[in-house]
């Protein structure tokens, strides 16, 4: 039975993962958080799996989460310093002799080195910071598979915009452009059965995953109006990002900027249906699962 890790299961694509994992079963899990709350809940929601503290920036701890595992998850916060992280995570996969798959997720659109610029590097959001982690693997011998989401991820609307849409029925959010959107239990069911599969097929191949079509923020109030059956409007305003994102509000708008001017450069793909063998979940679908975050 392969040992798989999970960091960070508590998180938005990770937590469905590790479920996606546990659904499957015939896998011996290993799931991790930083906090006393996140060990707790992992335990109450994963009895059958090792729950363990682990910190990407604490090497020793990386080394202790990686031990005995044979295929990891890697997802990443915005504001890592994924110039730390990743030899961190390269040193403790080379302590783990049986390892044949890390899954990292990275969303990086089709754009040249001179379109990376530093202002944008200097966000550590979302590409920036994947820019630099996809370098600092290049030249080492992890077995590595990335998973490519090169798109606005569904629970980005009710985190940014889910009060406003609430309680004045406005989607406050900025950097309007005609981009992809997926839906993020598509992606992490794709990472879980990666996961599952292991080196053979998926080693050194890089899945560029997107929902079904491209949107703008006129479409989605639109179509969140349907489904909602009242009408919500979109309002060109970052101030959803300083009620939301805190520290990380100015960084967001920068990295808002460079994802209008370049996102629209990735065309829709067909990679879920290809590996999941269904199509890719559309956000009208979303809305429809998730009325209650919007009501
Ligand atoms: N929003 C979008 O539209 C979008 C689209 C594509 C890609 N992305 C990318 O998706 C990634 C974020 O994914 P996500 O939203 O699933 O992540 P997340 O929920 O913000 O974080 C995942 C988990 O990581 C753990 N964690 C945080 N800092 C850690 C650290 N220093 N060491 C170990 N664990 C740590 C946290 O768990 P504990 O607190 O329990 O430890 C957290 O639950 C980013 O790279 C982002 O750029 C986002």
């Amino acid at each position: 039975m392969k040992k798989i890790l999970i960091v960070g299961a508590t998180g938005n694509f990770a937590s469905h993962v590790a479920r996606e994992l546990a659904t499957l079963g015939d896998i011996a899990l290993r799931v991790t958080s930083r906090s006393e709350k996140g060990l707790a809940k992992l335990s109450k929601e994963f009895p059958h799996a090792e729950v363990v503290r682990a910190e990407w920036t604490d090497r020793d701890s990386l080394v202790k989460a990686f031990a005995g595992v044979d295929r990891a998850l890697m997802i990443t916060p915005d504001l890592t310093d994924e110039a730390v992280v990743v030899p961190n995570t390269i040193a403790a996969i080379e302590t783990s002799p049986n390892f044949d798959l890390l899954v990292r997720l990275i969303a990086i659109p089709p754009i040249t080195a001179d379109e990376m610029t530093e202002e944008w590097l200097n966000t550590k959001v979302g590409t920036a910071a994947h820019w630099v982690a996809k370098d600092a693997f290049k030249g080492s011998d992890v077995p590595i598979a990335y998973v490519n989401v090169s798109a606005w991820t569904a629970y980005t609307l009710p985190w940014l915009c889910g009060e406003a849409i609430r309680t004045r029925r406005e989607m406050p959010i900025t950097g309007d452009a005609l981009r992809n959107w997926i839906v993020e239990s598509d992606a992490s069911e794709l990472m879980a059965k990666m996961l599952k599969e292991g080196s053979d097929p998926h080693q050194g191949e890089e899945y560029i995953v997107t929902g079904p079509e491209k949107l703008t923020f006129p479409d989605i109030a639109r179509i969140l109006s349907e489904e909602l059956g009242e009408v919500v409007t979109w309002v060109d305003s970052s101030d959803s990002y300083e009620s939301t994102a805190g520290d990380m509000a100015e960084a967001l708008a920068i990295y808002t900027r460079y994802s209008a001017m370049h996102g629209h450069k990735q065309p829709v793909t067909d990679t879920i249906n290809k590996q999941l063998g269904r199509p890719a979940t559309s956000l009208r679908q979303y809305f429809r699962n998730n009325l209650h975050l919007f009501k």
